[in-house]
């Protein structure tokens, strides 16, 4: 039974000031981060910055050498077994066991988390379907495609409907349609009230996907100054005018807040807006200087542009 604290706890999972070195390799050095239920996190850094480092300690399966993690008030390594049972974690390869099929990999996760034979059996019924995967059912795990082991993996983190999912890369390896799927299916786990963390290097699809971000760098969390800079790169948007025509004189005196775009000559220019009506009223301002707009709209996605003006590098 869930018990009223429980429910109106927004807080899934609470990490501070998390450590963890390899011998002379300090994977991650000072990190931080709270997980909402209802809401998608994502983590996201260059390579070997120490994601799945940190991800593997927020689920339990590595011990940190500093910090806290709480899940849902819990300890993983002073509550282990439950609080384990809250997280689902997917990690970016999958090991399967290939001689099994689909259904019993489920089965077997099913039952390790305490299902009878009869619920485990329901439940990958119901997850092979979720992840479009059922009629994979009974072939053996070898027989799946790179993606179909991504969409197994990710069924597989489901079994105990787990309040926090922890997903590295689960977009690697799908298709164009299996990835829209897999943000379909992100979503509606948000909206049944779990917390989810999702690392990935497609930043313009978390765009679509994600509530908030966390950026890594060198084995650090990045707090407020991250935060900022994707809410600046929200507010940025391009202008395009038809050619021959000046937008950049219509902004001069518009007095607005511009950048001509490297490379491209007058017709075109990046302004910065407060919200979108501001953007509505500048549209406005300029149409009525006569000149010919054929686009307007947020320059690509913020957090990949957040990410590049971060300018972190890799290690
Ligand atoms: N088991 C390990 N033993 C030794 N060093 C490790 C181990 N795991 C990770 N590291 C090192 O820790 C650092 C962080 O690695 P981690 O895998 O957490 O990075 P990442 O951000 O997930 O990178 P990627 O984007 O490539 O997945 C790297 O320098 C890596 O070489
Ligand atoms: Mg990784």
């Amino acid at each position: 039974m869930t018990t009223t604290a429980e429910v109106e706890a927004p807080t899934a999972l609470e990490a501070t000031r998390l450590r963890r070195a390899f011998g002379a390799v300090q994977a991650v050095v000072d990190a931080s981060l709270t997980l909402e239920r209802g809401t998608v996190t994502a983590l996201i850094g260059p390579n070997g910055c120490g994601k799945t480092t940190l991800m593997l300690m927020l689920a339990g399966l590595l011990r940190p050498d500093g910090g806290e993690v709480t899940i849902g008030g819990l300890d993983p390594m002073q509550d282990g077994a439950s609080a384990r049972a809250r997280i689902g974690w997917m990690p970016d390869v999958l090991g399967t066991w290939d001689s099994l099929t689909c259904t019993e990999t489920l089965v077997t996760f099913g039952r390790a988390y305490g299902a009878s034979a009869a619920e485990a059996s329901q439940t990958a019924y119901s997850l092979l379907q979720r992840v479009h995967l059922a009629e994979y059912a009974a072939q053996p795990a070898r027989v799946l495609s790179r993606g179909q082991k991504q969409r197994l993996s990710l069924a597989r983190a489901l079994v105990h409907d787990p309040d926090v999912l922890i997903l590295d890369e689960p977009a690697s390896g799908l298709d164009p349609r299996s990835r829209i799927e897999l943000r379909d299916l992100v979503r509606s786990l948000a909206s049944e009230g779990k917390a989810v963390l999702i690392s990935s290097h497609v930043l313009s699809e978390l765009d679509e996907m994600v509530d908030e971000a966390v950026f890594m760098a060198r084995g650090v969390t990045l707090g407020e100054s991250a935060q900022a800079e994707v809410a600046r790169a929200k507010a940025r948007w391009r202008v395009v005018a038809l050619p021959g025509q000046d937008v950049h004189e219509a902004l001069s005196s518009a007095t607005r807040d511009w950048s001509p775009v490297e490379g491209a000559d007058s017709s075109t220019a990046v302004v910065q807006v407060a919200d979108a009506e501001d953007a509505a009223a500048l549209l406005g301002k300029l149409v009525r200087k006569g000149v010919r707009i054929s686009a307007f709209g947020p320059v690509g996605s913020a957090l990949e542009q957040a990410y590049l003006s971060l300018d972190q590098d890799r290690r």
